[in-house]
């Protein structure tokens, strides 16, 4: 509750990122591009923790579904990309191609994580955030920075398994005193089948 107090803040609203805003150094919107287009060309894709929609473009507007729990986020989501669907209740059954989480799963508890996976039936999971238990710390907004390992292990119980990852430097970090400053992206694929 406190997490969802912040996030419906002011101070809230103003830590998440505008459209066209990319303190990662580079265009997101291209690089998730590039990622979809590599993993699945057209696929549709439910955006958890959208917020104000600034990575939406990245995906096929017909098959999208952005996700958050900030409302006035999603009205600037709204006003920023005309065609795109968003919401504020988490469906019982996320069952799009692609459940992506972009700098989302590092605000939430493991056991709050759980509750939306065990919700998720796509094909393939895609995490993309700064990792690391170094950049763990008290206070708002709450930071539970993991290492790529916490999320293999997590999502093992679901039925994925790692597929690929990568990861970038992430301009606005890159002089924190931490181990990790790049912005590591995971994906996952759904069952056990080699091919
Ligand atoms: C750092 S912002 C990232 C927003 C967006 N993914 C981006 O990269 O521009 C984190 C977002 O996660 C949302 N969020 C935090 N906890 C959440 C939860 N439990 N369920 C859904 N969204 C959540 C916040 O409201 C906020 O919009």
């Amino acid at each position: 509750m406190e997490a969802y107090n912040y996030w419906n803040s002011d101070d809230g609203f103003r830590a998440i990122q505008n459209p066209a805003q990319h303190g990662e150094g580079v265009d997101m919107v291209e690089y998730y591009k590039a990622l979809v287009d590599e993993l699945l060309p057209g696929a549709s894709v439910f955006d958890f923790g959208c917020g104000k929609g600034r990575l939406s473009k990245a995906f096929d507007k017909s098959g999208y579904l952005g996700y958050d729990i900030c409302a006035k986020a999603l009205e600037t989501a709204h006003k920023t990309n005309k065609g795109y669907n968003y919401i504020t209740d988490l469906p019982l059954r996320i069952d799009r191609d692609i459940f992506f989480a972009a700098t989302a799963f590092l605000h939430m508890k493991e056991e709050e994580i759980r509750e939306v996976l065990c919700r998720v039936e796509s094909k393939y999971i895609i995490i993309s955030e700064v990792m690391g238990y170094d950049w763990r710390r008290d206070g708002m907004p709450p930071a539970y920075n993991r290492p790529p390992m916490a999320y293999d292990n997590l999502l093992y119980d679901y039925g994925y398994r790692p597929l690929d990852a990568d990861q970038i430097p992430y301009e606005h970090y890159a002089s924190w005193n931490r181990d990790n400053t790049n912005l590591v992206t995971l994906v996952y694929v759904r069952g056990w089948e080699t091919c």
